[in-house]
């Protein structure tokens, strides 16, 4: 609870940048929401109009239906204005780990779609170096996720399968499963980042390279915008 004023404040902040007639890729996670609430109060105010979005996730894309949204698709706009999302750590590059909610996968589309990326975050997610605070999030098909165990430990991770409270495999909206992977602060994270994508059965994961444009931070000492 401490900590959700400035996410609140950072949310807000851009949701700022957004114009009427943009394209949005709406993030997940309890930061990102905030601004989604924004952008559902203005479209209901009237401040803001023509404005259509696309979820990162199937929950996100129930939320902003409820919230009375206009969504859209990929297929339909394949190039994005601009997407808030969260992160889960962010390092002085602006390279990012992403996941804890699970949804990495969908948003690195929806990021890789995007003309600028927007991170919203409070302070505590800045690190001099990704994998000091949070883990990185493997996607792997359920069909042989064991498999990884051995290679995942050999780059240098401690590895668990994230699991639902009564003890179920985590499942992503693609109905694959997660591993997160502890590998304490990362030497080179384009490196890991190619070791795990040349990996048959690994279908994603949460590290975020080269692909946000800018954050905006908020704690103690009020609001930081950092761009790349
Ligand atoms: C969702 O899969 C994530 O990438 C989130 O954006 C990230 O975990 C940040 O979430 P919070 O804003 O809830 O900390």
């Amino acid at each position: 609870m401490k900590f959700e004023p400035w996410k609140k404040q950072a949310a807000e902040a851009a949701v700022e940048l957004i114009q009427p007639g943009m394209v949005i890729g709406l993030g997940h996670g309890s930061t990102a929401r905030y601004a989604l609430l924004k952008l559902a109060e203005l479209l209901r105010s009237g401040k803001l109009w023509d404005i259509q979005g696309v979820p990162c996730s199937k929950k996100v894309e129930e939320e902003a239906k409820t919230l009375g949204i206009p969504l859209t698709t990929l297929e339909e706009h394949p190039e994005l204005d601009l997407t808030i999302d969260g992160a889960d750590e962010i390092d002085p590059d602006l390279n990012v780990i992403k996941g804890g909610g699970g949804a990495m996968l969908r948003e690195k589309v929806v990021a890789q779609a995007t003309r600028h990326q927007v991170i919203v975050a409070d302070h505590t997610k800045f690190s001099p170096r990704l994998g000091t605070s949070a883990p990185v999030p493997v996607e792997v098909l359920p069909f042989g996720w064991c498999t990884h165990l051995r290679f995942l430990e050999g780059l240098g991770a401690r590895v668990s399968l994230r699991r639902n409270p009564d003890g179920s495999p985590f499942l992503t909206d693609q109905g694959n499963y997660v591993l997160d992977c502890w590998f304490g602060p990362i030497p080179e994270v384009q490196s890991l980042a190619r070791k795990l994508e040349s990996r048959a059965g690994i279908v994603g994961h949460g590290l975020f390279v080269d692909l946000v444009d800018e954050v905006f931070l908020a704690g103690p000492s009020g609001l930081r915008r950092l761009t790349r």
